[in-house]
């Protein structure tokens, strides 16, 4: 086996280069190979079916470049297709799912959780399962920001309509009395600052990019496959369309500039 083989990520678009981001904190050695389908974004709206096929063709895509593990930034993905994409793999395949609900259950002290996240991830219920899997007594509350996705696109990030947008979608979990929310999309850690504010810094957030970027390190580590090479990684970034400010939005998601991108074709609706 070859440890220098990239780690693969994929996602619905841009929004996964958070977690790319977190990776490269974490895991600052491993070559990495990101695809977003930015030619089909938002996954979001899109019924699990179809995102199910997506999915599989996106998986299809970083496999080409052989890589030695898949993690799928995207929430809405991992909520509802990660069972296909371990199938059709053949190296291991970590979602974002369990690695956020699993931080949420630590750090929640009343055991009153609040989700976060796109219509098809909130509707697939996979984070309430996943929660409720791990500990039966805990209540979760789901509430879809979908609107959340393209303010932090538009960098938004501190602007007064998000703050009105935010207040507006977080008020029934405030009812709800949450302790800890799991910011359950790609974009939404983007926006920790306004949804921090709105909630009064009383509740504390999960990014499920940063605890699946953890579970990463331990899952390669586990099964033998971290890189042992020292030098500076390789980072390939590879899309289904480029549109105009593309680049402008990428380094605002990533935390720095992202060198060549390569469009790759036949992705359609
Ligand atoms: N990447 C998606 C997610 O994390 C958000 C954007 C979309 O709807 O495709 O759920």
């Amino acid at each position: 086996m070859n440890n220098s083989r990239p780690i693969g990520v994929f996602d619905s678009g841009i929004g996964g280069l958070t977690v790319v981001r977190a990776l490269m904190r974490h895991l600052p050695h491993e070559n990495l190979i990101y695809f977003g389908d930015t030619a089909r974004v938002p996954y979001g709206p899109k019924s699990a079916q179809v995102v199910r096929e997506y999915a599989l063709q996106d998986t299809d895509e970083l496999l080409k470049h052989d890589v030695k593990f898949i993690i799928i930034a995207c929430n809405t993905v991992s909520a509802v297709a990660l069972d296909v994409v371990q199938k059709r793999a053949k190296v291991p395949v970590l979602g974002v799912i369990l690695p956020g609900a699993e931080a949420a259950v630590r750090a929640t002290k009343k055991n009153r959780l609040g989700v976060i996240g796109t219509v098809g991830t909130v509707l697939s219920n996979a984070y309430t399962n996943a929660i409720r899997q791990m500990n039966p007594d805990i209540h979760v509350f789901s509430q879809a920001c979908p609107l959340f996705v393209p303010l932090a696109e538009e960098g938004w990030t501190s602007h007064p309509a998000t703050e009105l947008v935010a207040k507006e979608y977080l008020f029934p979990l405030t009812l709800e009395k949450i302790d800890t929310l799991i910011l359950g999309c790609t974009h939404y850690p983007l926006l920790k600052d306004v949804i921090d504010s709105v909630l009064h810094k009383s509740v504390t957030l999960i990014d499920s990019g940063e605890a699946t970027a953890l579970s990463a390190v331990q899952l390669l580590e586990e099964r033998g496959l971290r890189n042992q090479s020292v030098l500076k990684p390789n980072m390939q970034f590879f899309v289904s369309d480029i549109p105009h400010k593309f680049a402008e939005v990428g380094e605002r998601f990533l935390g720095q500039k992202l060198g060549k991108i390569q469009r790759v074709s036949g992705f359609s609706a």
